[in-house]
């Protein structure tokens, strides 16, 4: 595809956000999905780990790493709640795909934006397995950052056009209200979690919170409703109060990561859980009947960041929506030594020519 071997094409914020609006944000999400469901259909294939965290006094620096024996990925991933204050982002991230044939890097993303895809695309991706037939409200709770890409996602996989709005932030809901409108959406702003969840189908939580949060309680929660619970990530860090769990059917994406960072690490080691693939080959049934409360117990896998850059990367040729980064070197008996390089860039600039790289 790049057909320089030296060159590792780099994409860069700006030219994430220009792919998004190129190819449109729906479409976008529609087709990373199904790159998704393409790699947990071939699950077995791929090496699987908990992420590696390293935490901290400051917050915490996360990779990401896997590979299907052809190709080996990585997101590199930090969260620092103080960087708010200096002015610097919470999260951001990057990712990086290589050949396993050679080891080059073929690929060097941010992953920033593009992890807010990959997790609302992922949530619809559950819920158009699981959720309940003909669903077309949702409760969203928790209007940050994610919430918006979450809304659009389950619009585009599964037709969701009422949308019930609540954060503990009023300002949070009235800004997401305003971004969200004119997309299509029937738009409520609630006043509690409670009336939130009133007449929905699927209830998503997408809250941030650094404790032991109760978004939902129990008598929130009726029979036949699908939760999408996001926000519960991290050891010590979630959103639902533990009876939910007791009286739903959960869904997670790799059992040993999620065990240690999603909303199952309030249950024992072995209470029954269902990975996701499962469901998306075929191997055991999803949704089974209408009265059955689902869970996505979403924490965010591997997998997911690697179906992302490779869907990232095969849209490249056709945008040339990326920069050339001369990152390998060639072989001993086709490059010239460095000293030879340096020369030439003496020799330019004394002639008055500047390179820029
Ligand atoms: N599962 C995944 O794959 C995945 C991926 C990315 C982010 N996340 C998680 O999603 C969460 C949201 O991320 P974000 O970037 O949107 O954060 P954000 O800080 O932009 O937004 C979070 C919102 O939650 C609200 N909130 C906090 N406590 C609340 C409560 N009790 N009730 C209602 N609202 C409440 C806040 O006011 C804020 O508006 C984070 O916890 C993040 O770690 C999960």
């Amino acid at each position: 595809m790049i057909p320089k071997l030296n060159i590792l094409p780099f994409v860069s914020v700006d030219h994430m956000m220009k792919l998004v609006l190129k190819i449109g944000v729906e479409r976008f999400l529609v087709e990373l999905a199904g790159y998704i469901e393409d790699d947990f259909r071939r699950w077995q294939l791929f090496d699987k780990t908990p992420r590696l965290a390293s935490h901290s006094a400051e917050g915490v620096i996360e990779l990401m790493p896997t590979s299907d024996g052809e190709v080996y990925g990585f997101k590199y991933v930090n969260g620092h709640p103080k960087n708010m204050r200096e002015g610097r982002q919470t999260v951001t991230a990057f990712g990086v795909l290589a050949d396993v044939q050679n080891g080059y890097p073929v690929l060097l993303s941010e992953m920033t934006i593009l992890t807010a895809l990959r997790t609302a695309a992922m949530s619809a991706l559950a819920a158009k397995h699981l959720a309940p037939v003909g669903s077309d409200c949702m409760a969203l709770i928790g209007n940050g950052a994610q919430a918006e890409f979450q809304a659009v996602a389950f619009k585009a996989l599964l037709g969701i056009r009422k949308l019930r709005l609540y954060d503990i932030d009023r300002t949070a809901t009235e800004k997401c209200f305003r971004n969200l409108a004119g997309l299509g959406f029937d738009l409520v702003a609630c006043s509690t979690a409670q009336e939130a969840v009133e007449g929905a189908h699927i209830i998503t939580t997408v809250t941030a919170d650094k404790q032991y949060a109760t978004i939902l309680t129990d008598n929130m929660v009726g029979s036949g409703v699908h939760i999408n619970a996001v926000g519960g990530d991290c050891p010590g860090k979630t959103e639902l109060h533990r009876d939910i769990l007791l009286r739903s059917d959960i869904f997670v994406e790799y059992g040993p990561q999620t065990r240690i960072e999603g909303e199952i690490q309030q249950l024992a080691a072995n209470h029954g859980v269902t990975e996701l693939w499962q469901v998306i080959t075929g191997s055991v049934p999803g949704r089974r009947d209408p009265g059955q409360i689902t869970l996505f117990d979403s924490v965010g896998f591997a997998i997911e960041d690697f179906s992302a850059l490779r869907y990232v990367r095969d849209q490249l040729t056709s945008t040339g929506l990326y920069q050339e980064l001369d990152n390998a070197g060639r072989s001993r008996r086709t490059a010239r030594p460095v000293w030879h390089a340096a020369a030439c860039r003496g020799a330019a600039v004394e002639q008055g020519c500047h390179l820029t790289t």
